[in-house]
């Protein structure tokens, strides 16, 4: 076919070899199985923290979690330490494959410090390793990206916080959200995005409630479209980049803001994007849904646009194969 002939998305779709399309399409089907998968999940202590360890496409759910509750009671730890834990606190190992070495280093410490650990893996060795120390564990199904199983990693978070007393009726919220998610089309918006940001470097702001959603996209145009975005977050990013706007003209920038956020936050946004409007393009996306549903909404959109800039790119967006030749560069982990 001729270029000029091939039309997008259509012509495109071809491109996306391992089908990573079904997988950000039918995320609020997975939210909901996922839901469904960890009702039988029960604490053995009340925790003072919870204490979350995992990297990348596995570690950014507990970074969400804390985002939505905005509670200093959920630690995120993305190391090989989980540092001064103690038998009040539940420790939540996360990897997706159950090999990243980093997790597998957290285990090990929590299951000598932490009242409490909770494997959420699909395979691999931490799920050997919990096995062997009687540990709980959630499991995942298989054979996905890390980054496309994040209803699978995220959900039993949320239920976790639940049985530790950090939120409660989570289901109505979730369910809700999960019924408008399935009837909204995100895609003619993500499609008519992903071309503002095809020559461009990316820059995404979040606002607290959109902080790991902000991440999120950057982490989803690096690993689907293999493409140059970064990140940062409001208030902090007040204090420092709007120094550095007229030095990044050719970049694009995004807000990532939600109706929910308090008042001041919100007048920061407005006026970020004033300043920053005066030297780069900038996109605003502001949401008005419930906290929840704003976060998973904001996330789904930022996956569809991370998919079809792949596309737009002549990229397939599923294989990571620079990430996986570098753990292999590392060698074992003993
Ligand atoms: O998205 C990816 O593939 C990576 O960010 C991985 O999630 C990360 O390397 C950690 O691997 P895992 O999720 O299997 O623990």
């Amino acid at each position: 076919m001729k270029e000029q002939e091939k039309r997008f998305p259509e012509d495109y779709y071809n491109i996306d070899k391992e089908g990573m399309y079904i997988y950000i399409r039918d995320f609020p089907l997975y939210l909901r199985e996922a839901y469904l998968n960890s009702s039988w999940i029960q604490l053995k202590i009340n925790p003072r923290n919870i204490v979350i360890a995992g990297m990348g496409g596995s570690g950014i759910s507990g970074e969400i979690l804390k985002d939505y509750l905005k509670s200093n009671r959920i630690i995120n730890i993305h190391g090989y330490h989980i540092n001064d834990v103690t038998k009040e606190d539940l420790v939540v190992i996360i990897s997706y494959s159950g090999n990243t070495e980093e997790a597998i280093s957290c285990f090990k410490e929590a299951v000598n410090k932490a009242g409490e650990v909770i494997v959420i893996t699909s395979n691999g060795r931490l799920s050997r390793l919990a096995k062997e120390y009687r540990v709980k564990v959630v499991e995942v199904k298989q054979g996905l990206q890390p980054r496309a199983a994040l209803p699978f990693l995220f959900i039993p978070l949320l239920v976790i916080a639940e049985r530790a007393g950090l939120i409660s009726n989570i289901e109505e919220e979730l369910m809700n959200a999960i019924d408008i998610l399935s009837k909204r089309d995100l895609k003619s918006n993500a499609i008519a995005l992903s071309e503002k940001l095809l020559d461009k470097k990316v820059v995404i702001y979040g606002t607290p409630l959109m902080r790991s959603v902000a991440y999120r996209w950057k982490t989803q145009l690096n690993e689907n479209a293999k493409h140059a975005a970064f990140f940062h977050f409001l208030p902090e990013a007040n204090h420092n980049e709007l120094e550095a706007f007229n030095s990044m003209k050719d970049m694009v920038l995004i807000i990532l803001s939600s109706e929910r956020e308090e008042h001041r936050i919100r007048k920061r946004a407005e006026l970020t994007r004033k300043h920053a409007s005066k030297y780069l393009q900038v996109i605003g996306l502001h949401s008005k849904d419930p906290e929840l549903l704003g976060i998973l909404s904001m996330i789904q959109l930022g996956d569809y646009v991370s998919y079809y800039l792949a596309l737009r790119k002549e990229i397939d967006p599923s294989p990571v194969e620079i990430i996986e030749s570098f753990k292999k560069e590392l060698g074992p982990y003993v």
